[in-house]
């Protein structure tokens, strides 16, 4: 039976699941691995399954073990995990993508319809009991007719895109790659940031973060926007300019913004506590039941299907 360290506690099932297949070490105060815990717990181990809160970076990487073949991240993304470290010890590493795509998506909308239409504000002055309708109170902003920019349309930017030309939205996005029609669904595709931007009443960033998307909402992105857009992040924070976000937001270049995650999570910049318009929700992209533990069986079975096979389809490095 191979070895196989699981850095947090999974769902009560999938550490059953694991149990059957693999001799498993779980951390069962679920409290997070210092970086010398993580390499001292997996002396002697074959794989490791990480999760997105693990910085599985160079140093790290280098101090593993050799015994570690895989590190199988649960999560689609996997920015924590420094893949060319993990390359040059021959570390496979695996993902977890398309299981959470429709509840990533479901988080996206949620943050578009958040931010647009101030249910922050809203919230505050229901559970406060000091709001008394009237006509222009808490006016947001309709989705119906807006143009929503999708940045980065994989299989999340594609559920949100569905979702939200059923809401009456006109979807524009941005890829590397034009996708065909039959993916496209009718979005208007853009070549360069700047065309996407320009037409973008709300933006939903859905792209992976990479060294090419780090800070790709900045001071000068900003500016591309209409007066009055709103910005909403369902991928991962680095992506954002934290500081140049908070300033467009106060000076009311962007209207608002709706976000789920975050650059240091869990901190975030309290930047963004102090605007009203800023609808915040804490990583919840993939938080249901079903899909964490279809995340988390595939994260099981990638590290399975590389010791039976020696390849793993969801091998991204
Ligand atoms: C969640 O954020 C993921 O990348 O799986």
């Amino acid at each position: 039976m191979k070895k196989i360290l699981i850095t947090r506690k999974l769902l009560k099932e999938s550490e059953e699941k694991a149990s059957k297949i693999f001799d498993v070490k779980f951390n069962s105060n679920d409290e997070l691995y210092s970086q010398s815990k993580l390499i001292e717990s997996s002396e002697g181990y074959d794989a490791i399954l990480t999760s997105l809160t693990d910085k599985m970076d160079k140093e790290t990487i280098n101090k593993l073990p050799d015994s570690i073949k895989v590190i199988s991240n649960f999560a689609v993304g996997f920015g924590n995990i420094d893949l060319e470290s993990a390359k040059k010890r021959r570390i496979a590493v695996t993902n977890t993508p398309e299981v959470l795509s429709d509840a990533t998506a479901e988080i996206g909308i949620l943050l578009i319809l958040g931010a647009c239409r101030r249910v922050p504000e809203g919230i505050q002055s229901a559970k406060e009991s000091n709001w008394k309708w009237s006509a222009d109170y808490l006016i947001g902003k309709q989705l119906t007719g807006a143009r929503l920019g999708i940045l980065g349309m994989g299989r999340i930017g594609q559920k949100i895109a569905k979702i939200a030309k059923a809401l009456g939205m006109v979807i524009h996005y941005h890829n590397r790659s034009k996708l065909g029609e039959e993916k496209e669904q009718g979005a208007i595709y853009h070549d360069n940031l700047k065309s996407l931007f320009s037409v973008s009443d709300v933006l939903s960033i859905c792209c992976p973060a990479t060294k090419e998307t780090e800070n790709l909402i900045n001071k000068e992105t900003l500016e591309y926007f209409p007066t009055g857009a709103v910005i909403t992040n369902v991928a991962r924070g680095d992506i954002v300019d934290d500081e140049a976000l908070i300033d467009a937001l106060n000076r009311r270049k962007i209207y608002a913004a709706g976000l789920d995650v975050y650059k240091g999570e869990p901190n975030l910049n309290i930047g963004y506590l102090k605007i009203k318009s800023v609808f915040v929700l804490p990583h919840l992209g993939s938080a249901t039941k079903y899909t964490r533990t279809a995340m988390a069986n595939l994260a099981i079975d990638n590290i399975d299907e590389f010791f039976k096979t020696g390849n793993c389809r969801n091998k991204v490095n």
